[in-house]
């Protein structure tokens, strides 16, 4: 029988790179090929985890390497090179030096996984997005950003914890850029089906909302030397899980808006459905008139920041 398994590639074998080969190899989602310039990290990284399989019972091969011929074929790449913030910096004070970092792992990228999904992780996220795309040139449904569903992932933690409730049971969204103004949707969370706001009062709601918002910056200042990976890394392997299974999931991604809002040619986060393909629909909700001024804003935010990157050498 010819048997051909998936095949994840994770670039960047940091905090955030080696755990989304840990969660995706765990998860089965197919062999996992772990690359960083730093050839030792991935090889020893890659070895270590794969040396695991056999007491974690899991079918996933796990190499590391530094050349992007062995990413080959990879049905996903997820792009996690770069640095992360310290604690003051805001994710846009990383612009130049990763847009450096990401141009040259997308280079690679599309020399040897042409057909790839590429779901990029990297900060400023939304900027990170515009340059993948760019140096890529793959259509819009196969560059996708990860910020929303790590950005909820933390709102439905919270709301979890305030409401003492199993966090499957919390369902929810954000919209916009990955940064100070994102636009969490709490009239769209649901707790068991029941909506928040008739099991959470209003400043409650606003004080969850806050620190969703803020989370990452809050993890940036406890460790003090880098920033978040666990639900960072999680939220990635989710996207790419919902690829190479096909699932048809409808989660909030950061994709290239082709009219969707009113915004064209940005890159910001938006529900969509994910299929094996990449990202099939965007679905454009009704927004209310705080919740349009607010995606303005983000929108704002991010343009401000694309058009940085435009004026930069990188
Ligand atoms: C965060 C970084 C990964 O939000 O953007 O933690």
């Amino acid at each position: 029988m010819v048997h051909k398994r998936k095949k994840v590639a994770v670039i960047g074998a940091g905090f955030v790179g080696s755990t989304a080969a840990h969660w995706a190899a765990q998860k089965e989602l197919g062999d996992v090929v772990l690359l960083d310039i730093n050839e030792g990290a991935a090889k020893g990284k890659a070895l270590d985890l794969f040396e695991a399989s056999p007491v974690e019972q899991f079918d996933s091969k796990v190499t590391g390497t530094a050349d992007y011929k062995d990413i080959a074929d990879s049905d996903v790449v997820i792009l996690t090179a770069g640095m992360p913030r310290k604690p003051g910096m805001s994710r846009d004070d990383l612009l130049q030096t990763n847009a450096k970092i990401v141009k040259a792992c997308c280079e690679g990228i599309k020399k040897y996984a042409p057909n790839s999904v590429v779901i990029v992780v990297s900060n400023p996220l939304d900027a990170m997005c515009t340059v993948a795309k760019q140096v890529l040139g793959f259509p819009r449904e196969r560059v996708i950003g990860m910020a929303g569903v790590l950005d909820s992932a933390r709102f439905r933690s919270f709301v979890a914890e305030a409401l003492d409730v199993s966090v499957k049971d919390v369902q929810g969204f954000t919209l916009g850029g990955h940064g100070d103004t994102m636009v969490p949707m709490p009239r769209y969370c649901f707790v068991g089906g029941v909506p928040l706001a008739e099991l959470l009062p209003q400043d409650k709601i606003d004080a969850i909302v806050n620190r969703a918002v803020n989370g990452g910056a809050e993890i940036v200042k406890l460790l003090q030397t880098g920033s978040a990976y666990y639900a960072p890394s999680a939220s990635a392997v989710q996207m790419a899980e919902a690829i190479l299974k096909d699932q048809g999931r409808i989660l909030p991604c950061a994709v290239e808006l082709d009219g969707e809002y009113g915004f064209k040619g940005l890159f910001m986060g938006v529900l969509v459905r994910l299929d094996g393909k990449g990202f099939k629909k965007v679905i454009e909700l009704k927004l209310n008139d705080q919740e349009r001024a607010m995606l303005e804003k983000s929108g704002a935010a991010v343009r401000e920041l694309v058009e940085a990157l435009a004026k930069l050498q990188y």
